[in-house]
């Protein structure tokens, strides 16, 4: 049986993960798809640079087109980020008919309708799970899951990064500007951390779950944004004394067919649900008319939970190859609705 061929573009954080939960879990993913999943090649900019897993060299290269234009690679795993050259890469990719999978919420927030659409048209799968909330599996919760329902309502937590830096200042009382380097050194901040303290990150994560939950098409310009970085520790300190934690929150609602989304730090009382979350934890509040209050919870960021997501819709493009499905389901149901952007 032919192996499935992917083209790994990145090889930092959540690359690393992707290499070690393929090699590590090679007998589950070959039990579950029928498939051995092999890393053809993975494309860095730096092929010199030591790396944090065990990696052929002859694999490494600084060239995509080893990658696209290899007839072989049938998958796309792009855990490199930014949005230029890698919305050219990935329609690329899709046009010599790979499937995609990514965990770049930057791209998906800005251009996954064209993206999505591309795909489509040519039967390609393009999957991306890790672009918000890292190891939880809310994007799919949404898609399938409620799909029979009608959300009204959802509050997140999804931004691991600024959840870590509020909870070590309550905690520990730390300065914004040292425990900001602890997120990058764990892996869990943006190339340019400034997305994950002005509220981007989290803008751009609600947009993905507003347009998946609502199904209508809404990017990071409808989202009113307001990251922490006025946060202080006094103001930390005096919430506390009064009874509430400070979170960055996203909130997504939709009442009469009104959307409106936003992300702002927020005091959250002490025994509401989404106050306890601490660290790089991440949580999705929704509601639906039907289900009425659920909670998704667990990590947001860091390696082997990103790797998680990216791997397990990994899987689901095997799984779908083999049953002659590809490019089906994956493209959510848009449909223009008017969206209430930020007050300008
Ligand atoms: P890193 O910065 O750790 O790694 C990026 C990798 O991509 C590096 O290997 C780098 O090469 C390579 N790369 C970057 N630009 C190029 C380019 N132009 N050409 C070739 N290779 C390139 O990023 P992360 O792993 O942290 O994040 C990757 C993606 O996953 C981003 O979209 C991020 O938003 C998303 N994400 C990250 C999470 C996390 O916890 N870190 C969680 C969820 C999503 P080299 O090593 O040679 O420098
Ligand atoms: N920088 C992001 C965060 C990575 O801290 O949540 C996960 O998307």
């Amino acid at each position: 049986v032919e192996p499935v061929r992917v083209g790994l573009m990145g090889l930092g954080t959540v690359g690393t993960g992707v290499v070690r939960l393929v090699e590590g879990h090679q007998e589950d993913l070959r039990n579950q798809t029928g498939k051995e999943i092999v890393i053809e090649k993975i494309l860095v900019q730096d092929i010199h640079k030591e790396r944090n897993v065990p990696v052929d060299q002859g694999k490494l290269t600084d060239r995509a087109d080893e990658i696209l234009q290899d007839p072989r690679i049938d998958v796309v795993v792009e855990v490199m980020g930014g949005i230029e050259p890698t919305r050219e890469l990935l329609r690329q990719a899709v046009a010599s008919g790979k499937h995609v999978v990514t965990a770049n919420k930057d791209l998906m927030a800005l251009h996954g309708a064209e993206l999505l659409s591309a795909a489509a048209e040519k039967n390609c799968d393009l999957y991306y799970e890790a672009s918000v909330a890292g190891g939880i599996p809310i994007l799919r919760a949404l898609v399938e899951g409620f799909s029979s329902d009608r959300i009204t309502k959802m509050i997140g937590i999804v931004n691991g990064t600024t959840n870590y830096i509020l909870t070590e200042m309550s905690r520990n009382g730390a300065d914004f500007e040292e425990v900001l380097a602890q997120a990058q050194a764990l892996g869990y901040a943006e190339a340019n951390p400034a997305s994950d303290v002005e509220g981007l990150d989290a803008g751009r994560k609600m947009a993905i779950l507003a347009t998946l939950g609502f199904h209508a098409q809404v990017s990071l310009e409808d989202v009113t944004v307001e990251g922490i970085t006025q946060v202080t520790l006094e103001d930390i300190r005096f919430a506390e004394q009064l009874g509430y934690v400070m979170k960055l929150v996203g909130l997504a609602q939709r009442d009469n067919g009104e959307i409106e989304v936003s992300v702002e730090p927020a005091l959250l009382p002490k025994h509401h649900p989404l106050a306890s979350v601490d660290g790089v934890y991440n949580a999705v509040y929704v509601h639906g008319e039907a289900v009425g209050e659920t909670m998704f919870y667990g990590p947001g960021a860091g390696e082997l939970p990103t790797a998680t997501a990216v791997v397990s819709d990994l899987v689901t493009v095997v799984k779908n190859m083999g049953l002659g499905v590809n490019g089906r389901g994956t493209v959510a149901p848009y449909q223009v609705k008017q969206v209430k952007g930020p007050e300008k």
